[in-house]
């Protein structure tokens, strides 16, 4: 019986900066970089969920990328060069400050660590590595593996999968509401990083914690 307890983390928006991308580029994009960070973000998430309710999976990076084309289109940014630097700066978005500390103590403290993400195998390898955390980490698990986005309970299945670890052992952290939600009313305990002052959505799960930042997060499992 495994009696080891798990930490599982969100990718994008929980452990890296989803607006880095642009906020690094904000100057070639102009002042609609913000306008264009929140699009983007938007369809991307959109787009899994369309995708999941017409069984059309394609994996994340293209996703990212006709998102990306959409609010490009949309926003009247026509550059071809912007558009390959901001998808290559996707992969390797800026790990906010508090993770390496944060992925230390769990890692002291014998927690078994992950990642559970819509991104796609070669995006997190990409965003782990350049973040220095790879070592810090015992998976990293991307909906690769079952060909199917958040939320849908095929992902979070994956958890046990890949760690032989219980439900009910295993303590989920998201920024994203609707993921948090999700993985709470799967069974998670759960932990809202409400980073950019969300508000609850009415929907089924509950979170056993907000938080602003996943500063001392270990405390709370
Ligand atoms: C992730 O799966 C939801 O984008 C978020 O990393």
């Amino acid at each position: 019986m495994n009696n080891k307890k798990a930490c599982i983390f969100d990718a994008y928006g929980t452990l890296f900066d989803v607006n880095a991308a642009c906020r690094e580029l904000s100057l070639d994009v102009g002042d609609k970089w913000q306008d264009l960070a929140n699009l983007w973000r938007l369809r991307q998430l959109e787009y899994t969920w369309l995708r999941n309710s017409m069984k059309e999976y394609v994996d994340f990076w293209e996703i990212t990328s006709s998102a990306l084309d959409y609010a490009m289109e949309v926003l009247n940014i026509e550059n071809k060069k912007l558009k390959k630097q901001l998808l290559e700066l996707y992969l390797k978005l800026e790990a906010y400050p508090e993770v390496k500390e944060v992925l230390k103590k769990l890692k002291d403290k014998e927690y078994k660590t992950g990642i559970l993400s819509n991104g796609s195998i070669k995006m997190l390898d990409s965003a782990v590595k350049n973040a220095k955390i790879e070592n810090l980490l015992d998976e990293v698990i991307s909906v690769e593996e079952c060909k199917i986005y958040k939320p849908s309970s095929d992902v979070y299945d994956l958890v046990e999968k890949k760690t032989d670890i219980k439900k009910d052992n295993v303590t989920f952290f998201s920024s994203n509401a609707w993921d948090m939600h999700a993985a709470a009313n799967y069974g998670f305990k759960t932990i809202w990083v409400n980073r950019f002052d969300g508000t609850l959505e009415r929907l089924p799960g509950k979170p056993s914690a907000i938080v602003k930042s996943l500063n001392n997060i270990d405390e709370l499992i």
